[in-house]
């Protein structure tokens, strides 16, 4: 599938420039029938009802674990269905039993889901380190071996950080993770569905992820993937309908895993609108996705690094699919509010849910920064848009 055809798969693209993919991608048409289709069809519950269309929603379900499993090269059983990765990283922070003397590694780049849950386990004396990035928002895994301990339970790292896109060692970060015996949790919700990812491969314990990302799946809809091993370990913190197996007046009996975690009706629609999406991305190639998004990122970086009066953050040679940016001087809600006005260009501002990563980049005090976030159906034209309109507001701006 070319770019064009993508684009005519999302209306909205027509309405408006589309660049907040990191918060949120539009959904294309087939996703949209597939949920109509359970609508319009087997409108049923999961799990529960033996009539042939209770049934035939739950293989569908099933269908889905299967597809994301494969997307991932993980096992049927390694997928736990989240209605987004804060959750998923709460299920684990909760999950693992953390105790007094345990330790947490984590970087400075961290989205705040990958951080508030760790911060609040200081409350049980779980001891927190936040290892600082270099000043493109990159860590080097010399710091990383410093920080990891006897103590360390988990070292947890984003992918990609969602406020300025730079890149992260996984794969290196992972071998430290292994050789200190700790577990490893990857926030893959700014790398997935944009290029390959390998569960098996990235020699993680955890990765948690959205599907209305880069998956271009329906908001309401993540994963959790871990072993069975794992999930056996760890304590399921929402209890109820299709969590249990037996229960008494006394106690109960928790069912299998991964379905002891997913207590009470699921997001069905949006995960029968998951699995169209999986296939979506695979119609279009991961491939082609990550080919595609390093050309626009890279090109839109050095259209705005360009311009006079204007600030870039991170290294073009390691970020992908998010420019982070300011003018000197502009508050970036106005800067935003002032694209969105003028040319209909949709982009995020402010602390983008990353306040230590923005004082780590010096933008915290001037409000953050303007992000702009790619995917495969944003195009060179739409790139340079963008750099043209912040050429004329920094210039005007300037002459103010
Ligand atoms: N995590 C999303 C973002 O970075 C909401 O915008």
């Amino acid at each position: 599938m070319k770019t064009a055809d993508v684009r005519a798969d999302i209306p909205l693209l027509d309405e408006v420039i589309y660049m907040d993919a990191a918060s949120t991608t539009p959904t294309p048409k087939p996703v949209v029938e597939a949920m109509c289709d359970y609508y319009y069809h087997y409108n049923v519950n999961t799990g529960r009802g033996a009539y042939k269309l209770a049934v035939k929603a739950t293989q569908k379900l099933d269908e889905v674990r299967k597809k994301v499993a494969g997307f991932v090269n993980a096992d049927f059983s390694e997928i736990i269905f989240t209605k987004n990765t804060t959750e998923a990283i709460n299920m684990v922070a909760h999950g693992l039993k953390l105790k007094k003397g345990d330790k947490i590694v984590a970087s400075n780049m961290e989205h705040h889901s990958n951080l508030v849950p760790w911060l609040n386990l200081k409350k049980r004396g779980v001891e927190v380190e936040i290892v600082k990035t270099d000043s493109n928002g990159v860590l080097d895994p010399s710091d990383i071996e410093k920080a990891v301990d006897g103590n360390t339970k988990l070292l947890t790292v984003t992918h990609i950080s969602n406020s300025i896109g730079s890149v992260q060692p996984v794969e290196e970060l992972g071998k430290i993770a292994e050789d200190n015996g700790s577990l490893y949790l990857v926030d893959v919700a700014q790398s997935m569905g944009h290029m390959k990812l390998d569960f098996k491969g990235l020699n993680a314990d955890f990765i948690t992820s959205p599907g209305h990302k880069g998956l271009l799946g329906p908001v309401g809809t993540g994963f959790l993937c871990c072993t069975p091993e794992l999930q056996e370990q760890m304590e399921p913190i929402n209890l109820g309908g299709g969590t249990v197996d037996e229960v008494g007046e006394d106690d109960f009996k928790l069912t299998e895993v991964p379905y002891r975690f997913e207590g009470g009706t699921q997001n069905i629609s949006g995960l029968i609108g998951l699995g169209a999406a999986v296939d979506y991305v695979k119609r279009i190639g991961t491939k082609k996705i990550e080919k595609h998004g390093r050309k626009i990122t890279k090109m839109l970086y050095n259209e705005i690094n360009d311009l006079e009066g204007t600030e870039v953050y991170g290294s073009p040679e390691n970020i992908y699919g998010i420019v982070s940016f300011n003018i000197d001087g502009m508050n970036p809600h106005d800067l935003a509010k002032i694209l969105d006005e003028t040319r209909n260009i949709c982009v995020r501002s402010g602390h983008h849910c990353a306040m230590p990563a923005m004082k780590h980049m010096g933008t915290y005090e001037v409000g953050g920064t303007v992000r702009a976030s790619l995917h495969y159906y944003n195009t060179k034209d739409e790139v340079g848009t963008l750099g043209e309109t912040i050429e004329k507001i920094s210039s005007f701006w300037r002459d103010k």
